[in-house]
């Protein structure tokens, strides 16, 4: 079903594709629902492995992820903007390892920003609600924009390319990953090209996603299992990309991929 849901998405008005996955991520992001999972991303296996504290550990395979995405550029002491922060693992991670000046996180889903402000002790660190497409920011702010497993969810990622463009300091760099088809990623690549933005780095992190997917498949399952209504589980797998599920072979058949993309302005 995801996928035909995720095409349904592709094809439809941007208002209507907004709006459901908006509905959905504050679905999600309900009290107690799911409450150890504060990353909700695929994963990231590629044999680097950051050290981690032991707390971090259980996360690991979703903290690699941010640890790709952002291992192009320099982070510390920087202003940076995470669009699409989620339940603020990742910004979490990014602001205590990577020692940002100051890390903003934005989502459209009022839930996860109140789970993230709830949960947050760090001092460079900050949630505020806010919508990819129109970013609550002034021009030239940010050092880095980073934005993972998100943008699949917008109305209109050549607005939110362009909004990237927006806050941005000149030299300042655009740090994307995401799923999506092939003939979405040749549209990313020209929305980042119309912004003058360079490409400076690209890679296909398919198989890379796939093995963190096996790896944490059975943790997955048992917490779908025991927190979510037994109306919507499977639906949760499929998005949650367990093993054997619809989402997870796609990525097998190479009719979805996952891609890295970093971009200077
Ligand atoms: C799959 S989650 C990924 C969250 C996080 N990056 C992570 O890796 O754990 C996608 C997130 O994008 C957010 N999102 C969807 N549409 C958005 C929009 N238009 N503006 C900002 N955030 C949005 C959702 O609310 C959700 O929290």
């Amino acid at each position: 079903m995801l996928v035909e849901f995720y095409r349904l998405l592709s094809s439809n008005s941007s208002f209507a594709k907004r709006l459901i996955w908006k509905n959905w991520y504050q679905l999600i992001s309900k009290k107690n629902r799911l409450p150890n999972f504060t990353f909700m991303n695929y994963g990231f296996i590629n044999g680097i492995n950051p050290t981690l504290d032991k707390f971090d550990e259980s996360n690991r395979v979703f903290i690699q992820l941010y640890d790709k995405v952002l291992s192009k550029v320099s982070i510390q002491n920087k202003k940076v903007l995470e669009v699409g922060s989620g339940r603020g693992g990742g910004a979490n991670y990014v602001a205590k390892y990577l020692k940002p000046k100051e890390l903003i996180g934005i989502d459209i889903s009022l839930n996860a920003v109140q789970l993230c402000n709830n949960n947050n002790q760090l001092e460079n660190l900050n949630f505020k609600f806010g919508d990819s497409e129109n970013i609550p920011f002034s021009e030239n702010e940010f050092d880095v924009v980073y934005n993972i497993e998100s943008s699949h969810c917008y109305g209109s990622r050549k607005k939110f390319t362009s909004e990237v463009c927006r806050v941005l300091k000149n030299t300042g760099y655009f740090c994307w990953a995401d799923l999506c088809t092939v003939n979405e990623l040749e549209e990313v690549v020209q929305f980042v090209k119309e912004n003058n933005f360079k490409i400076i780095y690209s890679e296909n992190i398919t198989l890379n996603v796939l093995k963190a997917l096996d790896e944490i498949t059975e943790t997955k399952e048992t917490a779908i299992n025991n927190f979510v209504p037994k109306i919507i589980r499977s639906t949760f797998k499929d998005f949650a990309g367990v093993k054997n599920t619809r989402v997870y072979n796609s990525f097998n058949t190479g009719q979805l991929e996952y891609h890295h993309l970093v971009a200077q302005k």
